[in-house]
């Protein structure tokens, strides 16, 4: 097996992170350039991570290395240009969150993953580790019945001043819920099923005075099962909490920016006996000694077995019905009406942009879409 060649693109603070990860798997990848317009910045990050060649765009970059896989660390609204010119020039793509602005650039996207046969993974980690084995023990549980959701993390005026794109929705696509809570609402939608409509609030107070730095949100699911997702910048002690209640068992998940297996807690129903098949696997995925963190790291493994084997699983499908809720989540914000699943289509403003750009949206004198 030959590494596969990997670029990165972005050279910021999370880059650093990727490249670690990618260079601790060296039987699978290694990382032959990196991308960044700020060249001092391109330099220093080919000097932590011995990569051999810097460059100030990602064409030349592409044209000159030929990489097999590109990963992207730049800015969001970079996401879908870049990702469609790396698939296009051959490229497999793993790009960080948010992977897209809209529903329409995501189908976009999916259209030149069928004409180009690469594939594009967007980053979302906390899917993997524990919750990857949770789901597949989720016939066990009973019915699903209630999701507690909640990213309450702290963003000072330090953490906008550092990159001026993370305050701004033409270049972040959305605030708290778009770019923080959307690790957990995207780990909770993939391990509690379809979800079928949402009602939302949001408020841009505090530094975030453009994007959403408040937002709540009630999900009910196909199951019958309902949620409630509350996404905060403005919560001095922070917290990221998820619960999810079935007949059987509540699960509880408490940390902040990455978890392991054993921070997550479950109780059975005292219904329940010793010898049912939920009490002997919860065990045994409790014993369970490879299991790895849910952080990039992990994420960087399994997605490079599945290129290096060849397998080409539908991932893009798989992270659509999370762009389609934040889609939701925010037209119901700027609209005051429940919106249901499917219903936001080509023609509808929500679709081009989950900010809703049209005249009347930026009329409306709603603040959430200030
Ligand atoms: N998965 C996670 O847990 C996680 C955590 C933090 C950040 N992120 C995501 O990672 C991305 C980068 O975040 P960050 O905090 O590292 O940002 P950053 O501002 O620190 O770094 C972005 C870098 O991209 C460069 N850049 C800008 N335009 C570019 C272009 N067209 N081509 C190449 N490089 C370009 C900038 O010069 C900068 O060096 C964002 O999408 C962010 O949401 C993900």
């Amino acid at each position: 097996m030959n590494p596969l060649r990997i670029a990165i693109v972005g050279a910021g603070d999370f880059a650093h992170e990727h490249a670690r990860s990618i260079t601790a798997l060296p039987q699978f990848a290694r990382l032959v350039a990196v991308v960044d317009p700020t060249q001092e910045r391109a330099r220093a990050f080919c000097a932590a991570h011995a990569v051999p060649a810097a460059y100030a765009d990602t064409t030349t970059m592409l044209r000159a290395e030929q990489p097999d896989v590109v990963a992207i660390c730049s800015p969001p609204h970079t996401h879908a240009p870049l990702t469609i010119e790396a698939l296009r020039a051959g490229a497999h793509v793993v790009c960080e969150k948010p992977l897209v602005l809209s529903l329409a650039e995501l189908d976009e996207i999916a259209a030149v993953e069928g004409e180009t046969g690469r594939t594009c993974i967007g980053v979302f980690q906390w899917r993997y580790g524990a919750a990857s084995h949770l789901r597949n023990l989720m016939s066990e549980f009973g019915q699903p019945r209630l999701a507690i959701c909640n990213t309450l993390w702290y963003r000072g005026a330090n953490y906008y001043a550092a990159a001026p794109w993370r305050a701004r929705w033409e270049t972040s696509g959305g605030g708290v819920a778009m770019t923080m809570g959307i690790h957990a609402m995207d780990m909770v939608l993939w391990l509690m099923g379809e979800w079928d409509d949402v009602s939302a609030i949001t408020a841009s107070l505090g530094q975030a005075l453009e994007i959403d730095a408040l937002a709540l949100a009630q999900v009910r699911f196909a199951s019958g099962a309902l949620g409630s997702f509350n996404n905060s910048t403005l919560s001095p002690r922070q917290e990221s909490y998820v619960r999810l209640d079935f007949d059987h068992i509540t699960l509880e998940l408490t940390h902040l920016y990455r978890y392991v297996n054993e921070d997550w807690r479950f109780y059975i129903q005292p219904d329940v006996p010793p010898s049912s098949p939920l009490v002997s696997r919860l065990q045994a995925w409790r014993k369970k000694p490879h299991t790895l963190p849910a952080e990039i790291a992990t994420q960087w493994r399994s997605n490079l077995e599945m290129l290096q084997s060849g397998q080409r699983s539908n991932v893009l499908w798989s992270v659509r019905p999370t762009y389609e809720f934040l889609a939701a989540l925010y037209k119901s914000a700027a609209t005051g009406q429940p919106v249901k699943r499917g219903t936001i289509l080509p023609g509808d403003p929500f679709y081009a942009s989950m900010r809703g750009n049209t005249p009347d949206a930026q009329a409306s004198g709603n603040p959430s879409i200030r």
